[in-house]
């Protein structure tokens, strides 16, 4: 996150400066390139954000002309290795700790209190898709293992948190947060999960991160992925960068990596029209959110 605050704060002072100038054709080109590669549409008002990104990366390396970058990117294995740096800087990845607190009680009350104890520790697969810097995976780690500790429900968590973006998986992987990244996080998870490294850093205790494992995923090539099947899946403010067709398509992937009566928690307002047979909306006031039905049987 800090990397992507960086990059913001760059692009914004590069917008008062003069940018070198793109025409239609270009830009046609670098959206094309863009949408081809990670599926993210950029449309025409975020031109400026491209031409930003693009000049501060251009005048790292001593591009001039957006043409030589533009085959850089597609000369091979340097332009594969250029393509991961550039395509940080074009994701947006604000995220926080305790973001959607709602989603998580919805979790809660519809799936983690329904669960018994049992004489073998209970398995749960959470996968945070789109995870960027790891505050999602970490926060659904804490609070579910709170949750079936209270219970007394002894339990395994395992937490797949994959993203696009190899410099936001390298932070989540580091665990370090600055102290201002943790205001919104309840003392009680703070004081259970975290390590204090000085004054302003705070760490993951190794107990829960070992338990998150960060991988580089394209939401592009889910068809590829040798993911299991999941119990929770989150997928959170990363549809909305994507044209509906491929909303569409990513999702049915999505369910197919869904247990029966498992969750999928999506970003309230980024799916209006989907709405397979397999899958039970949970009618949350504010909360878009589905569970798995079983198969044959009764489904509440
Ligand atoms: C705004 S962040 C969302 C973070 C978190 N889910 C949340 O809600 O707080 C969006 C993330 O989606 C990732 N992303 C964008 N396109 C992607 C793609 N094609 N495949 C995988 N991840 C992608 C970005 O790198 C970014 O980290």
């Amino acid at each position: 996150m800090a990397v992507a605050q960086n990059n913001l704060e760059q692009a914004t002072l590069w917008q008062r400066k003069d940018l070198a100038p793109m025409d239609k054709y270009e830009f046609r080109q670098w959206v094309e390139l863009l949408e081809k590669r990670t599926g993210i549409s950029l449309p025409e008002k975020r031109k400026s954000f491209l031409l930003a990104s693009l000049n501060i990366r251009m005048r790292e390396l001593g591009y001039e002309k957006y043409q030589d970058y533009f085959r850089h990117l597609l000369a091979g294995r340097s332009g594969a290795v250029e393509w991961e740096i550039l395509v940080d800087r074009l994701t947006v990845h604000e995220t926080r700790f305790f973001r959607d607190e709602a989603a998580m009680k919805m979790l809660e009350e519809c799936y983690l209190n329904h669960l018994a104890p049992s004489e073998t520790a209970l398995g749960i697969n959470i996968w945070s898709v789109g995870c960027a810097t790891g505050e999602e995976p970490y926060s659904l780690a804490m609070f579910v293992d709170r949750t079936l500790t209270e219970r007394n429900i002894s339990h395994y968590l395992a937490v797949t948190a994959s993203d696009i973006s190899s410099a936001s998986l390298a932070t989540g992987r580091t665990a370090i947060y600055h102290s201002n990244r943790l205001k919104n996080l309840p003392d009680v998870y703070r004081q259970t999960y975290f390590k204090v490294i000085d004054e302003d850093h705070f760490e993951v205790d190794a107990s829960l991160r070992e338990r998150v494992c960060f991988t580089r995923l394209n939401l592009l090539d889910l068809a590829e992925a040798t993911l299991g099947m999941m119990d929770i899946i989150f997928c959170q403010n990363v549809l909305i960068y994507f044209k509906r067709q491929q909303r569409r398509r990513i999702l049915d992937q999505l369910v197919e990596h869904l247990r029966p009566g498992g969750i999928l928690v999506l970003g309230a307002g980024e799916v209006t029209d989907w709405q397979p047979d397999e899958l039970e909306n949970l009618g949350h006031p504010g909360i878009l959110a589905f569970r798995r039905r079983e198969p044959g049987g009764c489904n509440t």
